[in-house]
């Protein structure tokens, strides 16, 4: 691991028309299929747009990630399952940690598809691919769009895109981040 590497990278919205190779974009899917999650259930997928005219639709929906869509080489959204049914490992889970009170089973659901989506990020930046993550999308447009096209389905939520490319032009301004001692705590 370059830790250099991973403390340079940016966020990038803008891509220029150079295609991934496609090994490298298997190893970003492999990381990612690789990703740990609660229980271990895995209940989140991909979904990967290269068709234009899918992703122009998109975009109308879309004022956070218009550049992304209409510039990168690979746009992928999460989807996580949503309304599946408790059993006695969930019941056991919510127990401990209170997830129907704090945020419902949706939630504990959609939060898993964070994990995949940061460890694609920090590979991505690893082997020289440029990403920006994404929520800036009218979730329920969109979700019904694609529905319609039947590449989602009535048990499933879109949760967070990711563009992945290389880079327009670098990241303009300096890199802002909270000091390590706004963020972490010792005791
Ligand atoms: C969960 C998440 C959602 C984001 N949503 C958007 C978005 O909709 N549109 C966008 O242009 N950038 C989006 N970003 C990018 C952030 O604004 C960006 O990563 C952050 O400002 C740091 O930028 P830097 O790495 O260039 O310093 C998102 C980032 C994350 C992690």
């Amino acid at each position: 691991m370059d830790i250099q590497k991973i403390l340079a990278a940016r966020t990038i919205r803008e891509f220029k028309e150079e295609a991934i190779p496609e090994e490298d974009w298997q190893d970003l899917l492999t990381v990612a299929q690789q990703a740990v999650s609660s229980q271990g259930r895995q209940l989140w997928r991909l979904l990967q747009l290269d068709d234009a005219g899918l992703r122009q639709k998109i975009a109308l929906h879309a004022p956070g990630m218009t550049r992304q869509l209409a510039t990168a080489d690979k746009f992928i959204f999460f989807i996580a399952k949503k309304g599946i049914e408790r059993d006695e490992h969930i019941d056991r889970l919510a127990g401990a940690i209170g997830i129907f009170t704090e945020e419902g089973l949706d939630g504990w659901l959609a939060r898993q598809t964070f994990i995949p989506l940061g460890q694609m990020l920090l590979a991505a930046g690893q082997i020289g691919i440029q990403a920006c993550a994404m929520e800036g999308f009218d979730r329920f447009k969109i979700e019904a769009l694609l529905i319609k096209q039947d590449l989602l389905q009535a048990d499933e939520q879109l949760v967070v895109a990711a563009a992945f490319g290389y880079q327009e032009e670098a990241a303009k301004g300096e890199k802002v981040r909270k000091s390590l001692g706004d963020l972490f705590t010792k005791y």
